[in-house]
């Protein structure tokens, strides 16, 4: 039986008190996530016992993290129904995104090609289009947000052309917490033979994740967002386009052969994974997918439908206090974007901080959709697998005493 008590054990951060003596309440998940004692094990055991660069050597450290690596490959493209072909190590989401941007729009994109990108992607899933769209001649289109915080898909009928190429979409909004219909996006989109990329950063962590039933070309994913280290994340696609793409870095262990003035390329994913990469990091992730596996992603998901409906049910109860995106839990996840009047996201952060609780306070690298929503920022609340109804009240409190400390403030 799932129980975020037993969960957060594993989790040795959380035993930490804040400077002011209060427990620590870890609610910037949407951010990065904690790492659990498997993680932090997995990583610090490959520097004690298998550290060497892998694919080279013929020794057996060499061996050993080489098997390490491709291991970990594996029960990351399982943890999202793939085929390890089709995966490409990357440090993040925004380094696999930029790959797409940069190996395959590049080259494919051409002036009156169209990219539909949503209004609620994060920056990641919009400047890199920006970049290659100034570069190609290609023009960016939006799908817009509704009032109620879903992809406006009445619309997408009348966006998708033959003109467009490629559909960017994220699984779930990192402000709004939405849950997009990534297959009916995909079977649109391919209906008119343009392709489409799944930002996953928020989605593979939280929603039970198949690339094969999404219809995804291609998915890119943090390894941080999903209780792995900082620096690992990867990059599926359809393992035929990686095979037509062009490299995204020249280097060591990419290529087959090499002359002075050409090269031939290694089998794919090596054609993209250039240099030494993040070995620790990506045999941590993959110790992180297994504690995922484990723990169950259908109990995950349901988790977070409970602390989210408890979480929106409760802050609905403060006055003043607006939350952005749907309010059913069924069609979002953990995330709770929100807005309390007359105090400035910053502020509340701030106030919330020095009882120890850890929210985020910005335009969360989503200013298009701020600019939507009609604010400047907004306070998030993110919840995860470790996450406790009683940590919910703690945050409602301190919303409340940022509250009455600001009562007035702007009259
Ligand atoms: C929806 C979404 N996409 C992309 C990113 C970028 O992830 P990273 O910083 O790991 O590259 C984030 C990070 O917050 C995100 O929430």
């Amino acid at each position: 039986m799932f129980d975020a008590k037993i969960v957060r054990k594993d989790f040795p951060i959380l035993e930490r008190t804040a400077p002011g003596g209060n427990q620590l309440v870890w609610l910037d998940n949407a951010s990065t996530t904690q790492k659990p004692r498997a993680v932090i094990d997995s990583l610090v055991q490959y520097y004690e016992q298998h550290n060497s660069n892998v694919h080279r050597g013929v020794y057996f450290l060499a061996e050993e993290a080489t098997e390490l690596y491709e291991g970990a490959r594996t029960r990351i493209a399982q943890f999202i129904g793939a085929d390890p072909t089709g995966l490409v190590f990357t440090k993040s989401t925004t380094e696999a995104i930029n790959l797409v941007a940069y190996a395959w729009g590049l080259y494919t994109l051409q002036e009156g090609d169209e990219i539909l990108v949503t209004e609620m992607e994060h920056h990641s899933d919009l400047i890199p289009w920006q970049l290659i769209a100034k570069k190609t001649g290609a023009t960016l289109v939006k799908l817009p947000v509704t009032d109620d915080g879903f992809l406006a898909m009445d619309q997408l009928p009348s966006l998708l052309t033959d003109k467009t190429k490629l559909v960017c979409v994220t699984q779930m909004s990192n402000v709004l917490g939405t849950i997009n219909p990534i297959r009916e996006i995909a079977d649109a989109a391919h209906a008119v033979g343009a392709l489409v990329l799944v930002d996953g950063a928020q989605g593979v962590p939280h929603l039970v994740t198949n690339v094969a039933e999404m219809d995804a070309d291609f998915l890119a994913l943090s390894g941080h967002k999903m209780l792995g280290p900082t620096g690992s994340g990867g990059l599926w696609a359809r393992p035929e386009l990686l095979d037509a793409m062009e490299p995204f870095h020249g280097g060591g262990e990419m290529i087959r052969e090499v002359w002075f003035d050409r090269a031939t390329y290694n089998v794919v994913p090596y054609k993209f994974e250039a240099g030494t990469p993040n070995i620790g990091p990506s045999i941590a992730l993959g110790a992180a997918a297994d504690y995922l596996t484990n723990l169950g992603m259908e109990n995950v998901r349901t988790h977070e439908i409970e602390i989210a409906r408890y979480a929106i049910a409760e802050m609905q109860k403060i006055e003043g206090l607006t939350i952005h995106g749907p309010t059913d839990a069924e069609y979002r996840g953990g995330v709770v974007s929100f807005w309390v009047d007359e105090v400035h996201p910053h502020d509340l952060a701030t106030i919330l901080d020095t009882e120890g609780i850890a929210i985020r306070a910005g335009h969360h690298c989503a200013q298009p959709l701020m600019r939507r929503l009609g604010v400047p920022a907004t306070a998030r609340a993110s919840f995860y697998v470790y996450n406790t109804t009683e940590e919910v009240d703690a945050l409602v409190k301190a919303i409340d005493i940022a509250k009455q400390r600001f009562a007035g403030a702007w009259a």
